[in-house]
């Protein structure tokens, strides 16, 4: 390959990667960029030695205090965040616990699928009763998630400095209504079936990859065996994993943030 004088490439490569550079430098100096990713956002003290940002690292741990060293009058309100977040999570935690209980008895083929949820519910103790509680706790996740997205909207603590945490909700956002999608199926029941038949259909007229974007959800060229176990192992294991992640960061950053919004 020409190399120049200064030992860096001349050849094509290294006009793209020349170019790729010169488009990520404009992206890092754009507006949007600098609103998002301002360093304050994520790590708010910097990292400068001194004494004062050592004992911020100790007092403003989330590891050693969940719970700020000092909590704003107003965070405490319960008329403030009515508490949407944390029912979320209560939520989640519900459909955790619940959902281990199911697995115990479904089994994720298009033959036992739903004889297995008929069993769980004529013939397994609290079967029916744990069932009803996974598929309820599942709407209500998704109303409260969308309720507390409203409500940290109406108070616009969106803005500067939990710009940051707002797209990690959003991120959360979309993992609770996938996962909510990916679990319809699960029952594999006439409406389960058909609603995911029309939503991969819809998938497939996504413009140029159409057809690969549909095959990827079904994992077959229609719906079958394959979708629902594709299906299932995304519901019980893969989204739950990221989604955790995600909760993880987001209450982080809650903490980071200087605790709830409100009046300074
Ligand atoms: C699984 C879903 C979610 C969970 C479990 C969750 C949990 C929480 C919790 C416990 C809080 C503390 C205060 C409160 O309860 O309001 C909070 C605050 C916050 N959440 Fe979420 N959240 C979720 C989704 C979202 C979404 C969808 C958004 C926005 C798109 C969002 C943005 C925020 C912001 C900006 C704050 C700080 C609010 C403030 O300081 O007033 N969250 N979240």
């Amino acid at each position: 390959m020409a190399t120049t004088a200064d030992g860096k490439g001349s050849g094509p490569a290294a006009k793209l990667k020349e170019k790729g550079n010169e488009v990520w430098g404009n992206v890092q100096g754009s507006q949007a960029w600098g609103a998002i990713f301002r360093p304050g956002s994520v790590f708010r003290k910097g990292y400068t030695d001194s004494p004062r940002n050592r004992s911020y690292v100790i007092m403003n741990n989330v590891l050693y205090h969940l719970h700020p060293v000092k909590v704003k009058r107003h965070a405490v309100k319960v008329s403030y965040t009515l508490c949407l977040g944390g029912l979320s999570f209560f939520l989640f935690i519900l459909l955790t616990v619940t959902g281990i209980f199911l697995m115990f008895f479904y089994r994720p083929t298009a033959t036992d699928a739903w004889q297995t949820v008929q069993t769980l519910e004529t013939g397994v103790a609290f079967g029916s009763l744990v069932r009803n509680m996974h598929r309820w706790g599942a709407h209500l996740m998704v109303l409260s998630v969308f309720l507390h997205m409203s409500r940290v909207f109406y108070h616009g603590a969106y803005k500067s400095p939990r710009e940051f945490n707002w797209i990690i909700g959003v991120v959360l956002l979309l993992l609770t209504l996938l996962l909510s999608f990916t679990g319809y199926l699960l029952p594999w029941d006439q409406l389960a079936l058909w609603a995911v038949t029309v939503g991969t259909n819809m998938m497939g007229y996504t413009p140029v990859f159409g057809n690969e974007v549909r095959f990827v959800l079904l994992g077959s060229k229609e719906i079958g065996n394959d979708t629902l176990l594709r299906w299932y192992v995304l519901h019980v294991l893969m989204l739950p994993f990221v989604i955790v992640i995600f909760m993880a960061v987001h209450f982080w950053r809650v903490r980071k943030d200087g605790g709830i919004s409100g009046p300074l």
